[in-house]
């Protein structure tokens, strides 16, 4: 298996199937349509609705059930990225490699292009449960709203923690929901949409709470010691910010020691997979690895 390669292809999917959501119409709300296209269509890696296809393809081939969920967390991750970066939040001014939102549009317009992409989100998900009224999908509409919630909690304990010391359980608990949560969900949701058995639900469920959390690990490694032009985002503004993270609380030698385990016990958690788990399985040491 080229694992860059079919990273890449299903960033493609991904990519493709959101274009059609994406709004066009010369219309009043013309500039929030395009500040909606502009974070959405922004070169995000497209990571979460990549879980949701690869964990589906564990059990079955034809993931065309799991669109509508690709493209809503897809969605709703760039919802949190739009506000994340806002002044009343992070105040970053660049995400990949651009201006942020609320700088190349503004504040207002920024906040409903967040709210729209939310919405939405929900909208493309109840059009499909109006069309397939099954268990999956009502379990899946449960699993996304839950994490929603959870990473809406993670987002305002990160920004109570600004300038504090966090202990070790508050640390990991704002990770495992600001972060954790939608990757989670990703995972989960692929496995529940293939019907998957609930031991299998619980090993992959067991994977993503330990890719989530080295996620995040690395993305405070990255905001420490990363290359700007390759992240798109700015380094050394947590530092700046005084946030709290793995790298704050415990430098960076810990939390290289913390990512790498984390990222082993994910990989063990799915090796019962054999070579069936190739992909996640280089997945998470492309998570514990990757430099943008
Ligand atoms: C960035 O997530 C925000 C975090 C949760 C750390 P990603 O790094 O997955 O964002 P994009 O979509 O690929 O830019
Ligand atoms: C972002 O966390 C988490 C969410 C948007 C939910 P960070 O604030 O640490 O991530 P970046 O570095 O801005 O992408
Ligand atoms: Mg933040
Ligand atoms: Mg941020």
């Amino acid at each position: 298996m080229d694992f860059k390669n079919e990273l890449k292809n299903y960033a493609n999917i991904v990519e493709n199937e959101l274009e059609k959501y994406i709004r066009k119409q010369d219309c009043l709300e013309k500039k929030l349509n395009d500040s909606v296209e502009y974070s959405l269509m922004a070169g995000g890696k497209r990571l979460r609705p990549t879980l949701i296809l690869a964990t589906y393809k564990l059990f079955k081939d034809d993931y065309s059930v799991c669109m509508p969920y690709a493209v809503a967390i897809e969605m709703i991750h760039n919802f949190s990225l739009i506000h994340d970066d806002l002044p009343g939040i992070d105040n970053d001014d660049f995400r990949h490699g651009k201006p942020t939102n609320h700088k190349m549009f503004n504040e207002a317009t920024a906040i409903l292009a967040g709210d729209s992409l939310l919405n939405n989100a929900y909208l493309v998900i109840s059009e499909n449960l109006k069309n397939n009224l099954t268990k999956e999908n009502i379990e899946c509409f449960h699993e996304l709203s839950y994490a929603v919630d959870r990473m809406l909690i993670g987002e305002y304990v990160d920004t109570e923690y600004e300038g504090k010391q966090a202990l070790m359980d508050e640390l990991e608990y704002m990770h495992k929901n600001k972060t954790g949560a939608l990757i989670r969900c990703a995972v989960r949701m692929g496995a529940i949409l293939a019907d998957a058995k609930k031991e299998d639900i619980d090993n992959l469920t067991n994977y993503a709470e330990k890719i989530g959390l080295a996620f995040q690990i690395r993305d405070d490694i990255l905001s420490e010691i990363g290359d700007e032009k390759i992240l798109g985002k700015p380094v050394g503004n947590d530092k700046k910010r005084k946030k709290c993270t793995y790298v704050s609380k415990y430098g960076l030698e810990k939390s290289e020691e913390e990512l790498e385990k984390n990222i082993n016990q994910a990989i063990e958690s799915i090796k019962k997979y054999g070579n069936k788990a190739e992909f996640l399985t280089e997945l998470a040491r492309y998570i514990g690895n990757r430099n943008k």
